[in-house]
């Protein structure tokens, strides 16, 4: 069963278990995945070597692993109202802190305002590392892989921007999570892909 961290008189899931959930889920599937490209790979081609993870789709991984962690705490502290302006937010480029004098770790992860801006800048970053890894799945020759990356952090983005400026609408936000799990899904197949290369690269292979 999942703690959700109600204590009496608490009507809401506290963000960190909230957060601990939709990690804990989306990286389940992630590794189900995973293994199911694998068995899929040997079952098609008798390719009997699993996929490597090699050092791009890692690193992009990790960077959205991050971005999806303050996904769950926007949700969680409910940081989306913080502002419904885009790119700035409230007039100022730097929102500063709801409580001041507070830890930098509470500052980090349970300010509304400032889990809020690291979310909808950080997600720049991760387009940047997903880019990178868009153009190495069109070299290897996975154009359709690498068109279906794009697609769907083109989409994520205009779902974080929309839902920001529609003041948290619903079905934005409900939109906004369901491409967010469609990306994972997108990120581990591109790094199976790529991983696979690697696997069957004999200059890369592990001796014996
Ligand atoms: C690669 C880019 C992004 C990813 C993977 C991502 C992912 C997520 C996820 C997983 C959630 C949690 C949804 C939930 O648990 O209900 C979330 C929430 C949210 N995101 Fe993003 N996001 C991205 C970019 C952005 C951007 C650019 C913005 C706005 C500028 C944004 C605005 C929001 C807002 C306002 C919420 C809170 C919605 C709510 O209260 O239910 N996101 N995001």
């Amino acid at each position: 069963m999942v703690a959700s961290g109600l204590k009496p008189g608490m009507t809401e899931v506290a963000p960190g278990w909230l957060a601990a959930h939709l990690l804990t889920a989306l990286f389940t599937l992630s590794v189900t995945l995973w293994i199911a490209l694998d068995l899929a790979a040997l079952a098609r081609d008798g390719r009997a070597s699993p996929a490597r993870l090699s050092a791009l789709p890692l690193v992009a991984g990790a960077a959205l692993a991050v971005q999806l962690l303050y996904g769950a705490l926007m949700a969680g502290l409910r940081a989306g109202r913080v502002t419904d302006q885009w790119p700035l937010m409230n007039g100022a480029f730097f929102p500063g802190v709801t409580q001041s004098g507070r830890s930098i770790g509470a500052t980090l992860f349970a300010d509304p305002a400032i889990v809020h801006f690291i979310h909808r800048w950080w997600a720049w970053v991760v387009v940047a590392l997903l880019v990178a890894m868009a153009r190495a799945l069109r070299r290897a020759g996975a154009r359709r892989e690498s068109v279906v990356l794009h697609s769907l952090f083109g989409t994520q983005i205009i779902l974080g921007i929309a839902t920001v400026l529609s003041g948290v609408s619903l079905w934005l936000a409900v939109l906004h999570q369901l491409v967010g799990a469609l990306l994972v899904v997108a990120v581990v197949a591109g790094a199976h892909r790529l991983g696979q290369d690697r696997a069957s690269d004999p200059a890369r292979a592990m001796p014996g």
